[in-house]
C-alpha cells in the first residue's frame, strides 16, 4: 500500500493564555512564544517538499471579543512578524497568502499584509496561509453569493473554485492544547482530513513533535468514503 501524501496541512493554535500563565506571564508572552512557533513549524514545512500548503489558524472572527490590550497586542505582533519573516519568506522561497477578511484591520497592518503578499508572490517552495479574521462559515456564504451573482450552478466543484482558498482540501488538522473541536476552521476544506490532537500547548510545539505526527499520518487509512 502506498503512504499518504501530505500536500496540505492546517493546523489549530491553541494554548499560548495556559502556556504564559503556567509560567506566571502576561497571555501576550504565550502568543510571543507562539510567533516563534509559526516561524518553526514554517520552515519546517518549506523543508519537506512534499508539502505545498501550511495554514495557520492565527485569529478567528471570534478573537475580537478579547480583551482591548490582547486584541492590540496580536495585531502589533502580526506586523512585527511580518517585518521579521521577509528574510525568511526569501531564504526559503515561501509564498505568503491570507485568508479571512482583513478589512477590519489598521490600514498599516492592511499594507503591511499586501506589501508581504506581492514581495512573495514569485516564491514556490512553499506556500504559507495565515487565517486571518477568519471564519469557515463566512467563507462558504461569501463562495455561494459569488456563485449566485454569476449566476453559475452551486456544484461542489463550483463553491470550491469559489473559495478564498482554492489551495486544494486539507490532508491533516492538527490542533494543539487537548480542546478537540474545529472552531468554524476551513469547514470544507477539512472534509476527508485526518485530524490530530495534542496535548501540547501550543508555544511548546516542535517540529520534532510535528515529524512524529506526519509519521502516523503516513500510516493511516484513507478511504475517503470507500472501502
Ligand atoms: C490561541 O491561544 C491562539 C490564538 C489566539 C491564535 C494564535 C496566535 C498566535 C500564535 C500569535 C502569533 C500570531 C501571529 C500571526 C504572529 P489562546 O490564547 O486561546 O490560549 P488559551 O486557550 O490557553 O487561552
Amino acid at each position: 500500500m502506498s503512504e499518504n501524501r501530505l500536500k496540505h496541512l492546517a493546523l489549530i493554535m491553541d494554548g499560548n493564555g495556559r502556556w504564559a500563565q503556567q509560567r506566571g506571564l502576561r497571555r501576550t508572552e504565550g502568543h510571543k512564544k507562539g510567533a516563534e512557533t509559526i516561524r518553526d513549524i514554517t520552515k519546517y514545512c518549506s523543508e519537506h517538499p512534499e508539502i505545498e500548503t501550511v495554514t495557520f489558524y492565527a485569529f478567528s472572527t471570534e478573537n475580537w471579543k478579547r480583551p482591548k490590550y490582547e486584541v492590540d497586542y496580536l495585531m502589533r505582533l502580526l506586523d512585527n512578524y511580518l517585518k521579521n519573516e521577509l528574510e525568511t519568506y526569501r531564504k526559503y522561497d515561501i509564498k505568503f497568502q491570507v485568508i479571512g477578511d482583513t478589512g477590519a484591520f489598521s490600514k498599516a497592518l492592511r499594507h503591511r499584509i499586501e506589501a508581504t503578499v506581492e514581495a512573495t508572490e514569485t516564491h514556490r517552495s512553499l506556500t504559507q496561509i495565515l487565517a486571518l479574521n477568519y471564519g469557515g462559515r463566512a467563507e462558504i456564504v461569501r463562495a455561494v453569493k459569488k456563485l449566485c451573482n454569476r449566476d453559475e450552478p452551486l456544484t461542489e466543484e463550483n463553491i470550491t473554485q469559489a473559495l478564498q482558498t482554492p489551495y486544494g482540501d486539507v490532508d491533516l488538522l492538527i490542533r494543539t492544547s487537548g480542546e478537540q473541536r474545529l472552531s468554524n476552521f476551513l469547514l470544507w476544506q477539512i472534509s476527508y482530513a485526518e485530524l490530530t490532537f495534542t496535548d501540547t500547548l501550543w508555544p511548546d510545539f516542535t517540529a520534532e513533535e510535528l515529524d512524529t505526527i506526519i509519521e502516523d499520518f503516513k500510516t493511516r487509512k484513507r478511504r475517503f468514503g470507500g472501502i
